[in-house]
């Protein structure tokens, strides 16, 4: 038999679709994700009543170049077009493959549009609408053969937003207003009646973006703890200046860490002598395509004050007038300006320019008279974003130079030491400063600086701090929203989640789906386990996990709750909730079970809350398969046997609560049983002496439940 994961249908097992939904059920199990986008529809208004008199293959030649240049730029913004209906696109962020920015991407790509049309002078328009909430993505989904990618109520939301926006305008829903708001000006509009709500939807009508720079301001929440980190850098900085040395520093960590902000901090501390030292930063884009030495042009323009909006003879006088600034010679400032051009976006490159090893020499000339007129420092922000040209370029830049007074800063996340195991490494003039979480008591914090009103419950307080785990962006953006009453600690921000699915679509996908198998199994698991779940080698998992270990998704535990086993945890219990999330729940109902499989296998002695774990593998197992509507016959006797065991493990440890919640959850249980199977009376009274057991100590410090 072949459960269909999209409806949960039973369907023969040599089916090749759903007989229920009619969706595919090759192998599609494992191709579907659960995944949060944003959806855009545009419909460009005007052509059905041209079109009227036109021959089929008319209509066809007159749209075909406007879809093309939707296509390219939905595409450049990093979404994917789903389809073409009619006059109408539709077009997925964030699927197949996340962004951390995936609704500011969305609204960006709308706007783009939205102007194209305005200006495009001809008789055209356009409607636009923008909905961010979860669907269930087909993989493996060719949307070239018409086949659908997304499935979700969000998708029906967003064409119904569509039909409401107002000509040449982009509307946008409440989810995705809120992970954009910062970054994109708008203005409240008419909440909309949609067919099938039951109340108007709130609106949005976006007017423009923001530009980059003044997005990024300076968070407010002065500094917490990282002296030893920034004293390092200090250090570094003052070596480089007195000794007149190039060196390379490289800041690692997790996304939202504290890398970039540590560098603000760097400037900070250098700006007390600004006249000292020339600070040129340069960041490396997520975009990727098209782009390659990005980071370099920006250093590039900074330095010579060429602006996006220069005219070419503008831009050209500026470059010229830096290059004098900086060199001597002649002819070697003709030599410099050919190989600079192409970084500042000016045309006309000779055709020696295109040599990549003579291109590096100009520029590293370039560079090094910057640092020969003052001390420099040079940011490469984001590294992990780079194209392997840049990186070869900037590992090699404190090597070529010699005795000119260059400090190089790199942050980036760990991917990048994953593709270049040798970065930095083993070079005298190289140093690399690792970033881990903020202690409990810093991360408190943070959070009292973001809050800036009155301090959460204790255990408000307690919780944030530990789904923050130590990630100050975690911490600012959890308080952000309870202080905004826009969510409970339960509702993962959609910002951090972008963030974690975002580095989660990176991995290979057999590390990903390593990682959903983990989850299932908690926050802490054994690659045994997972090989049970996964129904592979445990060799193959053991390298998978080392892998995962270098970029700081897992990391490995010293004392192993099972025993014999060794045991891993997630670096982050968030990763392990978007991980979680991902997996379709039918799937995830069936992981459960295995998961409770391998456990039952493994002897009472070896893991000391067996019961419990069980009981929690079953019941998460019935409550998934319900909700879908699926059997559970076959699982209920063995949870319930699952939860008594439990309970009379708590009992025995004087864990009385624990004990009456499982002795409860096991009488629940038997009511789905046919009447006659177990000992109810037994279940009842052992939850008798139990809760007397809570009356009578009055003690519940020690009650603490081990199955979390
Ligand atoms: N030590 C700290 N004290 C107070 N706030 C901090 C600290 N470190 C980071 N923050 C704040 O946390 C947020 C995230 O930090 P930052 O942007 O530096 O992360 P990042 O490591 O550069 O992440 P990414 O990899 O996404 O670039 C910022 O608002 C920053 O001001
Ligand atoms: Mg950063």
């Amino acid at each position: 038999m072949v459960t269909c994961a999209t409806c949960g249908h039973d369907n023969p097992a040599d089916a090749s679709f759903c007989n229920a939904c009619g969706s595919a059920l090759t192998a599609l199990s494992e191709r579907e994700e659960r995944k949060i986008v944003s959806v855009l529809f545009a419909d460009l208004v005007g052509f059905t009543s041209r079109s009227e008199n036109l021959d089929p293959e008319d209509v066809r030649a007159l749209l075909t170049p406007y879809w093309e240049h939707l296509r390219n730029e939905l595409e450049r913004y990093g979404g994917t077009v789903e389809k073409f209906i009619g006059d109408a696109v539709m077009a997925l962020f964030g699927a197949p493959i996340a962004h951390e920015d995936d609704p500011e991407r969305a609204v960006r790509a709308a706007l783009a549009i939205r102007d194209w049309v305005r200006m495009s002078g001809e008789d055209l328009q356009v409607r636009i609408a923008v909905n961010t909430g979860e669907v269930l993505v087909l993989l493996g989904a060719r949307p070239a053969q018409g086949e659908g990618m997304a499935a979700g109520d969000v998708v029906n939301t967003a064409s119904r937003l569509q039909s409401a926006a107002p000509v040449n305008g982009v509307i946008v829903g409440e989810a995705t207003f809120h992970a954009t708001r910062e970054t994109i000006d708008y203005r409240a509009a008419e909440p909309v009646l949609a067919k099938g709500k039951t109340k108007p939807l709130p609106v949005w009508e976006a007017l423009g973006a923001r530009s980059r720079a003044t997005v990024e301001t300076p968070s407010a929440a002065p500094l917490v703890g990282r002296t030893q980190e920034l004293d390092l850098l200090v250090g570094a900085l003052e070596r480089t200046r007195s000794e007149a040395k190039p060196q390379l520093v490289t800041i690692v960590g997790v996304p939202g860490i504290g890398k970039s902000r540590l560098v603000t901090e760097l400037f900070a501390a250098a700006d007390i002598q600004p006249e000292w030292i020339t600070w040129r930063r340069g960041r490396s884009l997520p975009y990727g395509e098209g782009v390659s030495f990005w980071a370099l042009g920006e250093i590039a323009k900074a330095e010579t004050g060429v602006l996006e909006s220069d005219s070419t003879p503008d831009a050209e006088a500026k470059l010229a007038a830096s290059l004098e600034r900086l060199l001597e010679d002649e002819a070697e400032r003709t030599w410099l300006s050919d190989h600079l051009r192409p970084l500042l976006g000016l045309a006309g490159v000779a055709p020696r320019a295109q040599d990549q090893s003579e291109k590096f020499s100009a520029w590293r000339r370039f560079l090094e008279a910057i640092a020969l007129l003052r001390p420099t420092v040079l940011v490469f922000e984001d590294m992990h974003w780079a194209d392997d040209d840049l990186v070869d370029f900037v590992d090699e830049l404190a090597d070529w130079l010699v005795d000119v007074p260059l400090l190089v800063v790199c942050t980036t996340r760990p991917e990048l030491l994953e593709r270049r195991p040798g970065w930095g490494g083993g070079k005298p003039n190289a140093l690399t400063v690792s970033l881990g979480p903020l202690s409990d008591a810093e991360t408190a914090r943070v959070v009292a600086a973001t809050l800036d009103q009155a301090p959460l419950s204790a255990e408000l307080h307690e919780a944030l701090l530990e789904r923050a785990a130590g990630n100050p962006l975690y911490a600012e953006q959890y308080a952000r929203a309870i202080a905004e009453g826009s969510g409970g600690l339960n509702d993962l921000p959609d910002t951090v989640h972008g963030l974690i699915a975002a580095r989660l679509d990176l991995l290979p996908a057999a590390e990903k789906s390593l990682l959903q198998d983990a989850a299932v199994l908690g926050r802490t698991f054994w690659p045994e386990a997972i090989a049970a779940i996964a129904e592979d080698d445990i060799g193959a998992i053991e390298v998978l996990l080392r892998a995962l270990g270098r970029k700081e998704f897992v990391r490995r535990d010293r004392r192993s709750s099972v025993a014999g086993e060794t045991e891993y945890a997630f670096a982050h219990a968030l990763v392990r909730d978007v991980a979680y999330q991902q997996i379709p729940r039918v799937l995830r109902a069936e992981k459960h079970v295995r998961a409770a499989a391998w456990i039952e296998a493994l002897s009472p002695d070896r893991a000391g809350d067996r019961a419990d774990l069980l009981a929690h593998h079953y019941r998460a197992a019935i409550d998934l398969r319900a909700a879908a509507g699926l059997d559970t016959a076959d699982l209920v006797e063995r949870a319930r046997a699952a939860c008594f065991e439990a309970g009379t493990r708590a009992a025995s440890l004087n864990a009385n609560k624990s004990a009456v919640r499982h002795y409860t959850a096991a009488l629940d249980l038997m009511d789905l049983l046919p009447p006659d199977s177990g000992d109810r009376q037994e279940v009842l009274l052992a939850r008798e002496e139990a809760a007397a057991g809570v009356l009578a100590s009055g003690d519940t410090a020690r009650d603490r439940d081990p199955g979390g």
